[in-house]
């Protein structure tokens, strides 16, 4: 019987000492585990008398339930202290000042399509996009340039393998294969069919084999298209003497518009801003200088057939320009190149806020 009450005080002495949860472990298994000392004690029982066994099988149960007992409470307390430790240690001092974030800024460029959205969104206008790999017909013979015409040498761009099936892939050229996707598209032909009217700008990424200080290999265009059954050449006109003066926040703006060619529209205009230039510094304004800023016209008959829609119904009016070169005009940037170096200092300098949104009356640039 001493053997009982001196594994009993052995245990409960390991349980009272564990000093953390593996220790308190180490004395759960010395005393309960297979080969424990109250384990054993059970083993001893067969050998017992039967009234022996009862008494002390009795007695072993007990102490093994204040054994397990004795376990529970220490495991609670170990683990409150545990916690109380982690608390002290991780402590948050939420009245030290934030460290300064790096703040940065948007792209010239992503700041004029901003400013594009703002103000051809006001003359209801919607925002679409095309694939910049296009294929020969969407880029090409779609807008009335076929192969072998002369005009496909000015677009002189990068050709890419055919597809499987023979199609001749280039890097477009022009945002304009958007307007024959968008012209083909069921939906919209629908809904000029129950008489609405299709006006989108197109802004993305376009391609020709230049480079040089206002030429880069890949450079940003936007296309705008008004396809209905009346719109005309005189809301050509308004349409972009509006554009001009919102854009480049000169009320008074003279706009000068120059016959033209391309081939698919007709008649074709080139629109120019008036300027002047003091000490070699541009001045966008009444003056007695022009600047050429993007091509225009009426939808070419040969385009609204080749996209589907009946010539003798539908008319409307197309426009593109350079994003970069009218970003360059607007914020006095003088190398396109300068776009694409990446350079932190340079985007420090010309980029703009991110939480500014421009508009037309809160306000547009800078
Ligand atoms: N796609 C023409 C170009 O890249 C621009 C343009 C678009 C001209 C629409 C007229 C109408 O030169």
């Amino acid at each position: 019987m001493d053997d009982l009450s001196t594994i009993r005080s052995e245990a409960l002495g390991a349980v009272e000492q564990a000093a953390d949860l593996a220790a308190l472990d180490a004395a759960r298994v010395a005393a309960l585990g297979k080969k424990g000392s109250v384990t054993g004690l059970m083993k001893t029982l067969g050998a017992l008398a039967p009234e022996q066994r009862r008494e002390f099988g009795a007695r072993v149960n007990q102490l093994k339930s204040e054994i397990e007992a004795a376990l529970d409470a220490r495991k609670s307390a170990l683990s409150a202290t545990a916690l109380a430790a982690k608390l002290v240690n991780e402590k948050v001092d939420v009245s030290l000042p934030t460290r300064p974030e790096g703040q940065g800024t948007l792209h010239p460029i992503g700041q004029v399509m901003d400013e594009l959205a703002a103000i051809f969104g006001e003359m209801g206008f919607s925002w679409a996009e095309g694939p910049d790999i296009e294929d020969d017909w969407h880029n090409f013979t779609a807008l009335n340039i076929p192969p072998d015409h002369p005009a496909r040498q000015m677009q002189d761009t990068f050709y890419l393998p055919p597809r499987a099936d023979g199609t001749p892939m280039v890097l477009r050229t022009h945002t304009s294969p958007v307007q024959a996707r968008t012209m083909l598209d069921k939906g919209v032909q629908k809904m000029l069919a129950d008489g609405g009217s299709l006006r989108i700008i197109v802004p993305g990424r376009t391609y020709r084999i230049d480079n040089d200080a206002t030429h880069t290999p890949m450079f940003h265009q936007v296309e705008g298209l008004v396809i209905d059954r009346t719109t005309h050449m005189g809301h050509l006109k308004g349409c972009l003497v509006d554009f001009c003066r919102a854009f480049f926040e000169v009320d008074d703006l003279p706009l000068r518009f120059r016959p033209s060619y391309f081939p698919f529209t007709e008649p074709s205009a080139e629109v120019d801003i008036g300027c002047s230039w003091k000490d070699g510094e541009l001045r966008i304004g009444a003056g007695d200088s022009w600047l050429e800023i993007l091509g225009s016209g009426m939808v070419h008959p040969n385009v609204i057939a080749n996209c589907g829609l009946d010539p003798a119904v539908y008319q409307g009016f197309a426009f593109g320009m350079g994003i970069d070169r009218i970003a360059m005009l607007k914020y006095g940037i003088n190398d396109l190149r300068s776009f694409f170096d990446s350079d932190l200092r340079w985007l420090r300098h010309y980029g703009f806020s991110a939480l500014e949104w421009p508009s037309l009356t809160g306000g547009l640039g800078r």
